[in-house]
């Protein structure tokens, strides 16, 4: 008899948004789930929905990832070797509004150590064990904000910066290994997130929004060609071609102007 090994992806930020749709994507896909988060109760009911719905395995981790002690129990579950993850995805992060310097900066240090500390280290935990077995991978959700200086939301851009270079350096790095590296950069997605950071962005055109569920088939498929970043959809990619190719001294004043605006 033979009995096939299934897959298994960690998600970080499983409880909500763009990080759930991750984890029922993977159980549609054959993949058993170790799902991350605080909130246990909602990451029992999607553990449940997962079992009910693609008769996948799904085990709850909560964990506050911006806690060095709780981040070092996810790493030891991500590096652990008898239990290897298949696919890692860095999910959970979050943003802040407002002039950096009136920001309380324990808040925006906070913000520092889920979207940038906590990726690196489970990225680094995760890949000793792939590179070893020759396969496996890690998915860094990055943004478009990653691309332009955002004033208004200055350390947010700058974490989602360090996210983009970080992890297409990481992708380089890994040619030939049998392990992939990618950072997916979304733009304005309907979750949690606007409401969690404070944005308001009830003048953002309907048009320009997704929905997380399409933003991670887009992901899951470039992930599957093996490309270094994925930016969804093209009106995402228009808007990403042009920050790269005007100067920061540009998008960050027209940023600035679109900030001083809405404050009053
Ligand atoms: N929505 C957008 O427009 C957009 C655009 C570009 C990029 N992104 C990026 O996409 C990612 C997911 O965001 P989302 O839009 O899905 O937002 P969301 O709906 O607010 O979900 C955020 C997830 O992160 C988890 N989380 C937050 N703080 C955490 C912590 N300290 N420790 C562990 N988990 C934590 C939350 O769960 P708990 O509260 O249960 O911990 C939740 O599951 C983020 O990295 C975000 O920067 C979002």
């Amino acid at each position: 008899m033979t009995t096939t090994v299934r897959r298994v992806a960690l998600v970080t930020g499983a409880s909500a948004g763009i990080g759930r749709a991750f984890a029922l994507a993977l159980a549609d896909r054959g993949h058993d789930l170790v799902l991350v988060a605080r909130d246990t109760e909602r990451l029992e009911e999607l553990a449940e929905e997962l079992r009910a719905a693609y008769g996948a395995s799904a085990e709850v981790l909560t964990a506050d990832l911006s806690d060095p002690a709780a981040l070092a129990r996810v790493e030891a579950r991500v590096s652990d070797r008898d239990r290897p993850i298949d696919l890692l995805v860095n999910n959970a992060g979050f943003g802040t509004s407002g002039r950096f310097a009136a920001l309380p900066v324990e808040r925006e240090a906070q913000e520092i150590q889920l979207n940038v500390i906590a990726l690196v280290r489970l990225t680094h935990a995760a890949l000793g064990a792939q590179i070893d077995r020759g396969r496996g991978g890690v998915i860094n959700v990055g943004s478009i904000a990653g691309y332009q200086p955002t004033p208004g939301n200055a350390i947010y851009g700058a974490t989602k910066a360090f996210v983009r270079s970080f992890t297409q350096g990481v992708h380089e790095e890994l040619k030939g290994s049998g392990v992939k590296c990618m950072v997916l950069s979304p733009g304005f997605t309907r979750t949690e997130f606007q409401q969690r950071a404070g944005f308001d962005s009830s003048e953002v055109p309907g048009f320009l929004w997704q929905d997380a569920p399409t933003v991670v088939q887009h992901a899951l498929r470039a992930y599957d060609k093996g490309r270094a970043e994925c930016v969804p959809g093209p009106l995402n990619t228009a808007t990403a071609v042009f920050s790269a190719v005007t100067p920061h001294s540009v998008t960050r004043r027209i940023a600035g102007v679109v900030v001083s605006r809405s404050e009053k």
